[in-house]
């Protein structure tokens, strides 16, 4: 199995994917009043979450950083990422997102001024309409960055061709644009905790699966420009590891002494081995250790960065069971649709009920299967009871396609009457929240 973030996949085994790929498992326990996408498994993965959780629960700055590559219309598919994010926000999060137009120029051969029109009027509205708050929030395009553009090319440093061919499998007539491309989102990833926004500081991605190989790079480039790293070793210890050449018993002590300030005791040093060992440490004392070294490593390291984290949501099915695509209107609700061409949609979706109503009721739906119980699932319940209580009569054969379908296009017209209103409101606002610089 490859993850291709330019291809059309559709992921569907994602216990099997996060396996493969090395994703841990999302583990909302701790979150506080965890939203229905984190309790139902839809967040299903994530890279170095436990600093977030962290920041979250002591209340301490964190960054929610991503991006929307303007393409076709803004779907029901792309909607949990901005969940995410107004639950971040409402528990202290800094938000930046990132309008990746350089990408959909490179990639989609997009014009710029295209791109940006559709990134306010499709996606940025609809955002603010479904809740994105202007306080410590900021939009930003990509060709108008310079610190971002500024760090693609240094950042590009420490990454040879070589890894960047095996991750994407760009050929030689892969354009030059296309190739930059995953060096601008390290850039759009990295820069929030340059010393120009807010410093070094826990930063997560949310993202559809389909984005692990750019946040597997931009996590391996965060490391290689780190000084000094802290790792519970194979042989099971905590050591902090420095880079450098002259200067590597200078670092040790640094890191020595600033451990020492922060209450470690027992130390291990070990030059030839470029290595600190700190005995008395566990594997939960990792995260303050890794502020310690941020901070003291910052002062003398402009690219001083926090391993981003990040957060993989699963793909929402097609209502014709495929991939659901804004290419293909009639597999997709999109956020401007009118209830009634919903409404249609939605009749005539792919369904996981039997092939007639006798079977149906023998036999039980499919819910697992069904496309309409995904929208229940993913946008239509709060109510995990009534979630639950929608599965278990499908299953039972009790509850009916063309109810569950009538209830499902009903709930989408309340939905989407709701939000075309608010959008009014939104495109009076929407400029705040945008920095063109
Ligand atoms: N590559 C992303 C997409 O195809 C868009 C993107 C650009 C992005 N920069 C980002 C996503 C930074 C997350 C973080 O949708």
């Amino acid at each position: 199995m490859e993850i291709d973030p330019w291809s059309s996949a559709q992921y569907e085994d994602y216990a099997r994917l996060r396996d493969e790929f090395g994703i841990e498992e999302f583990d909302p326990t701790g979150l506080p009043d965890p939203s229905p996408i984190y309790r139902r498994g839809i967040v299903f993965g994530q890279r170095g979450f436990d600093a977030i959780k962290l920041a979250i629960m002591q209340k301490k700055p964190f960054t929610i950083l991503t991006g929307l590559m303007p393409s076709g219309r803004m779907h029901l598919g792309h909607k949990m990422v901005i969940d995410q994010v107004r639950y971040y926000q409402d528990h202290g999060a800094n938000v930046v997102l990132a309008v990746a137009d350089i990408e959909s120029y490179a990639t989609r051969n997009m014009p710029l001024e295209t791109a940006e029109k559709l990134a306010i009027e499709e996606y940025l509205i609809n955002y603010i309409a479904m809740g994105l708050k202007e306080d410590k929030c900021q939009v930003y395009f990509q060709s108008k960055r310079s610190l971002v553009k500024d760090l693609a090319f240094l950042l590009g440093k420490k990454l040879n061709w070589s890894t960047i061919k095996a991750i994407y499998g760009f050929e030689d007539s892969t354009n030059m644009s296309h190739i930059l491309s995953p060096l601008i989102q390290a850039g759009d990833i990295l820069h929030p905790q340059h010393a120009d926004m807010f410093g070094p500081t826990p930063l997560l991605v949310p993202v559809g699966v389909d984005q692990d190989p750019h946040m597997r790079l931009c996590r391996d480039i965060a490391a290689s420009h780190r000084l000094m790293n802290v790792t519970h070793t194979k042989d099971d210890r905590i050591g902090v590891f420095v880079k450098g050449e002259d200067d590597v018993e200078k670092l040790l002590n640094m890191a020595k002494e600033a451990l020492s300030k922060t209450g470690f005791l027992d130390f291990e040093l070990n030059v030839g081995y470029k290595a600190l060992y700190v005995p008395g440490a566990a594997e939960s004392d990792m995260p303050t250790i890794e502020e310690v070294l941020i901070n003291l490593e910052k002062e003398i390291n402009p690219l001083t960065f926090f391993l981003p984290s990040s957060s993989y949501h699963r793909f929402m099915t097609g209502l014709d069971g495929g991939k659901m695509s804004s290419s293909k209107p009639n597999t997709a609700i999109f956020l401007t649709d009118e209830p009634d061409d919903a409404r249609k949609k939605v009749m005539r979706a792919i369904t996981g009920g039997g092939m007639t109503v006798e079977e149906h009721k023998a036999n039980g739906g499919k819910p697992d299967q069904c496309t309409i119980f995904e929208m229940f699932l993913y946008h239509l319940s709060d109510d995990d009871e009534e979630l639950v209580e929608i599965q278990n009569t499908c299953k039972a054969g009790e509850r009916m396609c063309g109810h569950c379908k009538r209830e499902c296009a009903d709930r989408l017209e309340v939905f989407l009457k709701d939000l075309a209103e608010k959008r009014e409101d939104a495109r009076l606002r929407v400029e705040r929240y945008i920095r063109y610089d």
